[in-house]
């Protein structure tokens, strides 16, 4: 080891320790977000539209080789210019609208500020890769201040997902061999990603019309009537509640 002190090195592990935990606390507070959303939407409208989260942070290692890469400064203001996906966020929906509602819904947070979007199901890369990429900064409240915290949230269909991460390994395998991707295998993935795609909006067109279907033939019993379930936790409508309602309808 070189000539950094004991007490060095122990500030220099608590400074990036504080840094990496202000972006946890920016994904925690976008997972309750996300889980107030859903839990609305679903009450609201009988289904979820969000298959499942999940976040990651950037090791302290792929940080440093993406700031050598991008030949940036080497300090905290460095990464946090520079390095806009330390904290990740994938949004994994049902539903191809479902990924323009989630997005829409955030977009909506006053105190949300959306810096970029990528719209990569519109304009899919040309390997095929879809996703909605939004760069988000949000407001992490501190014992003694306020920071702004970006992290970058992908949204994609479980399709979606399932391409990328396949089109993931695959390119991983080949990098850890130090060899390129034969052109047959790129090939191949292209017509997955299209036939992904093409499943997508064959599921849309079914959601659209079951949505359809559930909505004439809502209904909904006299007992159900009666009663609200909150965080599991069932509460009967009292009584008097329901005359005053009776007596208002009169
Ligand atoms: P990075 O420097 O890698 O962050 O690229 P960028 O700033 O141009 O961002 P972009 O929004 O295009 O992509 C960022 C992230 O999206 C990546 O870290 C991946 O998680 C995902 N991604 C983008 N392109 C692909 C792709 O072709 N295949 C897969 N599997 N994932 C991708
Ligand atoms: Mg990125």
């Amino acid at each position: 080891m070189s000539q950094l002190s004991i007490n060095q090195l122990k500030q220099f592990k608590n400074d990036i320790t504080r840094f990496m935990m202000m972006y946890k606390f920016a994904l925690d507070e976008m997972e309750t977000r996300i889980e107030i959303l859903v839990q609305e939407f679903e009450m609201l409208h009988e289904y979820n539209p969000i298959e499942h989260t999940k976040s990651r942070l950037k090791s302290p290692e792929s940080i440093l080789n993406k700031l050598y890469r991008k030949g940036s400064d080497i300090s905290f203001s460095g990464i946090r210019d520079n390095i806009k996906d330390i904290a990740g966020l994938r949004i994994t929906c049902s539903f191809i609208s479902d990924i323009y509602l989630i997005s829409q819904m955030l977009k909506n947070q006053s105190d949300l500020k959306v810096t970029e979007e990528k719209d990569y199901i519109k304009n899919p890369k040309p390997n095929g890769y879809q996703s909605l990429h939004l760069l988000i900064d949000v407001p992490v409240h501190m014992s003694d201040r306020r920071e702004s915290v970006c992290i970058e949230v992908q949204i994609r269909t479980i399709a979606m997902d399932f391409w990328a991460s396949l089109e993931h390994k695959i390119y991983y395998k080949y990098n850890e061999d130090n060899q390129v991707v034969p052109e047959r295998l790129l090939a191949e993935l292209k017509q997955a990603a299209f036939a992904a795609s093409v499943l997508d909006q064959q599921m849309e067109r079914l959601h659209k019309e079951i949505e359809v279907i559930k909505e004439e033939q809502s209904e909904i019993s006299e007992e159900k009537l009666n009663r609200i379930i909150i965080n599991n936790q069932q509460f009967a409508l009292p009584q008097a509640l329901l005359e005053l309602l009776d007596k208002a309808k009169e």
